[in-house]
């Protein structure tokens, strides 16, 4: 069992961040627990993918702080933020993350052999994950081969791999039938429960938020939590 400090995982204060005139973000706040999954729900529009990215490292706010496990976001260089992104944050998105050229084990190994394991070590893990999202059978397959549903599953895999503490989902399912999308979403769930890893899942649909433990609502780039976590 790993030891780990008392408090959130990650908080966000008065984030703000301006595409010229639009305000995609205004004074958002955000924080998340270990192990918690949070919705971040709103209109087409609202903020959320920005919110998303900003948490994750991706695109710096104009303003406001961000603190990852007792580390200032803003304060740490480039490539600390690359590497915090690699090792400790998986990420899935709506569609088109999975690499064409490879196979499904050698996409979800992908992450593995940047961090630098072998191939064998990598592919042998990348498969344990496969099994657990029930995709394992496809492993020899191309992502064009597979379904929607399929190649969501595959990416959650990928995203996993590397065991981060905190996925970053942005409408995970937001390319797929209400069947399917279920299917992702509980194994999703199941795989970051079981691993003690936090979830920020973006969606706007109230049937993927329902696996959330908690959902906050972002509307013109404000963010409020629907129940505050302590
Ligand atoms: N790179 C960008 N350049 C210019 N404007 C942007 C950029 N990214 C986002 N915006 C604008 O910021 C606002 C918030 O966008 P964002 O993508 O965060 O919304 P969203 O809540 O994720 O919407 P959706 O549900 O449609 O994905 C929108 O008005 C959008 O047009
Ligand atoms: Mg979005």
């Amino acid at each position: 069992m790993t030891f780990s400090r008392p408090g959130p995982l990650l908080t966000a204060r008065d984030l703000r961040k301006a595409y010229g005139p639009t305000n995609a973000l205004d004074g958002a706040e955000f924080s998340i627990q270990p192990g918690e999954v949070v919705a971040v729900m709103g209109p087409s529009g609202s903020g959320k993918s920005t919110l998303l990215h900003c948490l994750a490292g991706i695109v710096p706010p104009d303003s406001g702080s961000i603190t990852y496990d007792a580390r200032d976001l803003a304060k740490m260089s480039d490539a600390r933020r690359s590497t915090l992104r690699r090792s400790e944050f998986g990420f899935v998105f709506q569609f088109g993350q999975l690499v064409p050229e490879l196979t499904c084990v050698e996409n979800v190994a992908l992450p593995l052999r940047l961090n630098g394991s072998s191939r064998k070590d990598a592919e042998r893990t990348a498969l344990g994950w496969m099994e657990r999202l029930e995709v394992d059978g496809l492993k020899g397959k191309r992502p064009g081969e597979v379904s929607g549903g399929q190649g969501q599953r595959v990416a959650v895999a990928r995203a996993l791999v590397t065991g981060p503490r905190l996925l970053f989902a942005d409408e995970p399912t937001g390319a797929l039938d209400s069947f399917n999308g279920d299917r992702v979403m509980e194994l999703l769930t199941e795989a970051a429960r079981s691993t003690n890893a936090a979830v920020v899942l973006v969606t706007h649909e109230t049937r993927v938020a329902a696996y959330a433990d908690r959902e906050v609502v972002v509307r013109d780039g404000k963010s409020r939590d629907m129940e505050r976590a302590v």
